[in-house]
């Protein structure tokens, strides 16, 4: 709070709506205003892009200055003395002023002028600048009785299409492609009243970033192609949640109904993705819409799979574990969970490899934002909690004693090459927890049905060492079952003692007492920004 002994301020004394606050130096008004809680309408203004101050929207009152100004590139700093106000403020600024009110209603009118009241069938109802700032700060009725100007739609790329009525010319979009991606698609063609948003001929949107477009677009102008007319906001669930295909970890909050994800938006994290994902990411969950899911224990006799209930399964692991006299291996995964990851290991001891690395191409854009190469989600993380992963598995098995395989798949059809195709051969037998009928999962004998990735929980590390809690949105199906509670029960099944873990909590503190990085973990503690085990709050 400002003390009025002091002589010389660290920061300027700012009057806004008749609340005294001290804000930094160089803070615009918007900002002091929006940490303050005042709401300020705005629409060009975004924290992550340059501010032009174009829309009009945020126009306030600032005592001494003639003309309403543009919160959104008004910045506060310290008056000198003798210019200072009632002999203490470096700034007064009133935002609910009677001009101000009005000058609200007039923007507002003005950025309708040619916009469609067609709120009732376009995507972006009930979560629209243009439909909440109307309502709120607009006027009832509009003055103009001339007929709209009407322009068709255009693909801007692949997955964006520009409903040209509703743009309100923020350009937004265009500061995107800009500042963020790099990859400069977009731009303001012609002047006045031809202006419209348009592609850079022969350049089309479609950057690995270009769905962000949609989600920073303030009105209902720029629509992903994926979810047009799918659906409204208001019948959909939302889950914070974090992305799972690369090792970057975006946070992300998922829409779901009925257990049917229909879209995923960047959730602000700035220690890990600030606003923004990629569109792997993006569309990545329509994936596992068509998988051959597997969704009861299945063993393979004479070559084909029939279903059998979990009590046989049991029984079955229990056994062959005990004619195998320990002699099995395991197989972690990347894509699992660190709970999961951490019971394997438990269940296996010292024989554990990892199937083929799925990577690709690094990517890194400008604005410092990343699609990292590794597209498993939780490489790191599964190294910290099972630490014994022999690397160049497949080259350096010794399967003479080994006769059963245990792995954790991870869904991804792939081929195994010869190595690994001899290591299966030489196996009694192979059980495989898995979701989906993946190549692994055909070449196994006993088959057990764990969760696809948006229906688990559990922690997964990313590459700079944030943990963070992965929450499902959609149910498990048929009698697939938690992919750590098959390892605890199993785990439980082959332990003297009763029984070892009989919840996820009770996991993660068994994990953190093997593991010290891991200690005193709990979902609490990661919250919805993670927890960063490099000791400081940042990566
Ligand atoms: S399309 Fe959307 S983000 Fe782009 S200028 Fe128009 S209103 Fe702004
Ligand atoms: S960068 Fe990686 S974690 Fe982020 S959205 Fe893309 S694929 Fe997902
Ligand atoms: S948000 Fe300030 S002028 Fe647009």
């Amino acid at each position: 709070m400002y003390n009025e002994g002091r002589s010389s301020r660290l920061m300027p004394l700012l009057k806004i709506d008749n609340q005294e606050i001290e804000v930094k130096s160089g803070t615009t008004v918007l900002q002091a205003a929006l940490k303050q809680g005042i709401e300020i309408p705005y629409y060009c203004y975004h924290p992550a892009l340059e501010v032009v101050g174009s829309c009009r929207m945020c126009l306030v009152k600032v005592e001494g200055m003639p003309k309403l100004q543009v919160s959104c590139n008004t910045y506060i700093g310290e008056a000198p003395e003798e210019r200072k106000i009632d002999g203490k403020f470096d700034m007064v600024v009133d935002t609910k002023d009677k001009i101000v009110v009005q000058e609200q209603k007039n923007i507002l009118e003005f950025l309708l002028l040619n916009h469609p009241l067609d709120c009732s069938v376009c995507d972006q109802a009930g979560e629209c600048y243009l439909q909440d700032y109307s309502f709120k700060y607009g006027n009832a009725h509009s003055r103009f009785d001339e007929d709209k100007r009407v322009r068709a739609n255009v693909y801007l790329g692949s997955q964006v299409l520009i409903n040209h009525n509703r743009c309100i010319l923020c350009s937004l979009c265009v500061r995107f492609t800009r500042e963020i991606s790099g990859t400069n698609e977009l731009f303001v063609e012609q002047r006045g009243y031809n202006s419209k948003i348009a592609t850079v001929e022969d350049n089309p949107l479609d950057n690995y970033l270009a769905g962000n477009v949609t989600d920073i677009c303030p009105v209902g102008a720029l629509l992903s192609t994926d979810y047009i007319h799918k659906n409204r906001i208001w019948n959909l669930n939302k889950q914070p949640s974090v992305c799972q295909d690369c090792s970057v970890g975006c946070n992300v909050d998922v829409f779901y109904q009925k257990d049917k994800i229909f879209r995923l938006s960047p959730r602000e994290n700035h220690d890990v993705n600030g606003y923004f994902m990629c569109d792997i990411g993006r569309y990545g969950f329509h994936r596992y819409e068509e998988i051959d899911r597997i969704t009861s224990p299945m063993l393979k006799s004479n070559g084909i799979f029939s279903e059998i209930t979990w009590a046989e399964a049991m029984t079955k692991i229990v056994d062959e574990i005990g004619l195998n006299d320990g002699n099995i291996a395991g197989i972690a995964s990347p894509f699992h969970t660190n709970e999961t990851n951490f019971l394997l290991g438990n269940l296996i001891g010292n024989v554990i490899g990892i199937l083929p690395e799925i990577v690709d191409e690094e990517l890194q854009y400008p604005s410092g934002f990343r699609i990292s190469g590794d597209r498993s989600p939780n490489k790191q993380g599964m190294t910290d909690v099972c630490p014994q992963i022999m690397e160049a598995f497949a080259d350096k098995f010794d399967k003479k004693n080994i006769k059963l395989l245990y792995v954790l798949d991870d869904g991804i059809d792939r081929k195994l090459d010869k190595k690994w195709s001899n290591i299966f051969s030489e196996m009694n037998l192979i059980i495989v927890q898995t979701y989906a009928m993946t190549e692994i999962a055909k070449s196994g004998d006993l088959l057990l049905p764990g969760l696809a990735p948006f229906e688990r929980e559990g922690t997964i590390t990313n590459d700079r060492k944030r943990v963070q809690w992965l929450r499902p949105s959609l149910s498990s199906q048929g009698e697939s079952r938690p992919d750590w509670e098959i390892l605890t029960t199993i785990l439980n099944e082959l332990s003297e003692e009763s029984p070892l873990f009989t919840d996820l909590s009770q996991v993660i503190k068994a994990m953190g007492e093997s593991f010290p990085k891991y200690k005193d973990l709990s979902f609490f503690k990661i919250g919805m920004n993670g927890l960063s085990l490099n000791g400081a709050a940042k990566d």
